[in-house]
């Protein structure tokens, strides 16, 4: 079953309904943001997270905050609908997916500027909606692009969650692993718990036993003691950015499975779609690291588990520079080798700005 990670309700005066993941695994509950704040908090404290997934909580959010904007002029309209976009950025900064989401939005009210304002929230609520069905779609393909590179009887590693949850409904890293079972392929995943937030024990664990995929759960300093074991036989994770040239933000300790793959010649797959590539970013030096609270590491789900005082780095992304990465799956295929050249050649830079077209 489909998992709907974020829904929007009624019309344009309607909300967001959304799973709170900061709950699972113990509890699957849908909260509704009804304004542009909720929505807000919802994405700063990740009870919805992974880069598409927060990107249509953006352009949801981006419908929430229209919605207590008068009617009356369209050039105050929009003016106002700036800084609904202006706040709805600062929730994460890493995430590529949330800007574009929220820029693609922006061009379909500056679009629409020419009509009345009743108009352009219509026009911002379809463009929301369509955001999202293009997640579904684009999902598909990334499974079915990268189930290709899967074999039968695999062990696979996964760092983070890039599965239903993070995405409108299947996945990106997730959907390929989705798709080798759906092809009768028989795959036994390794989940790094991800430290500090847990998103690999609590959301990829729990997606994967619902979908009856054999998953076994490690500790992140596990990972090279499973592959010196010989169970690893391929790497699959997300993406939150991916530079021009090919080096890719993705949730911390990223960068570390990557250096290990490559120690133990094992192919390193990033998974994601179009939206994540960030070509105004050169490389991944550039891409800005988003810093968490110090009481994720000191006091994981209410156990304080680190001196009082204790001076505390919370990197929540690092970067896997390209020369660690095997092929980049995306929904329009594959880029083997990735570098500045072909993913050019494979993008095209028009298309890229315009994003895909159903
Ligand atoms: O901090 P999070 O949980 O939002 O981080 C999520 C990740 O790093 C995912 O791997 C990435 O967003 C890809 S999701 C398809």
């Amino acid at each position: 079953m489909p998992l709907p990670t974020i829904e929007w309700e009624g019309d344009i005066n309607g909300r967001v309904r959304l799973i709170d993941q900061t709950l699972l695994p113990t509890e699957l509950k849908f909260v509704h943001c009804e304004d542009l704040k909720s929505i807000w908090y919802a994405i700063k404290t990740l009870m919805v997270r992974g880069a598409p997934a927060i990107g249509i909580a953006g352009a949801m959010g981006i419908v929430l905050g229209a919605k207590d904007i008068p009617n009356e002029n369209t050039d105050e309209f929009l003016e106002k609908l700036g800084h609904v976009a202006t706040y709805l950025r600062s929730s994460r900064p890493t995430a590529v997916n949330l800007f574009w989401g929220i820029n693609r939005m922006e061009r379909v009210a500056q679009e629409n500027g020419n009509t009345p304002v009743q108009e352009i929230k219509e026009a911002l609520l379809k463009e929301a909606m369509k955001i999202q069905e293009e997640d579904k779609i684009i999902c598909r393909k990334i499974g079915e692009n990268g189930a290709a590179l899967i074999k039968d009887r695999t062990g696979v590693l996964t760092h983070c969650n890039a599965g239903g949850l993070a995405t409108a409904d299947y996945g990106t890293a997730l959907a390929v692993l989705f798709k080798a079972k759906e092809q009768g392929k028989c795959i036994n995943v390794y989940a790094d718990e991800t430290r500090p937030l847990l998103q690999g024990s609590r959301l990829t664990a729990w997606e994967l036993m619902h979908a009856e995929i054999d998953v076994t759960l490690i500790c992140d300093n596990m990972a090279a003691h499973v592959m010196k074991q010989g169970k690893i036989h391929c790497v699959v994770v997300g993406a939150d950015r991916i530079a021009a040239n090919g080096d890719t933000a993705n949730k911390i300790g990223t960068y570390g499975v990557s250096i290990l793959a490559k120690e133990h010649g094992i192919p390193f797959y990033v998974a994601a779609p179009v939206s994540t590539f960030d070509l105004t970013i050169q490389s991944g030096d550039k891409i800005p690291i988003e810093e968490r609270s110090p009481e994720e590491v000191t006091n994981g789900f209410g156990k304080r588990t680190a001196p009082e005082g204790v001076k505390v780095f919370n990197p929540a992304f690092d970067v896997t520079p390209a020369k660690n990465i095997t092929a980049i799956i995306t929904e329009k295929g594959v880029i083997h080798k990735p570098s500045r050249e072909n993913i050019k050649d494979f993008l095209g830079e028009p298309e890229f700005k315009t994003g895909i077209t159903l």
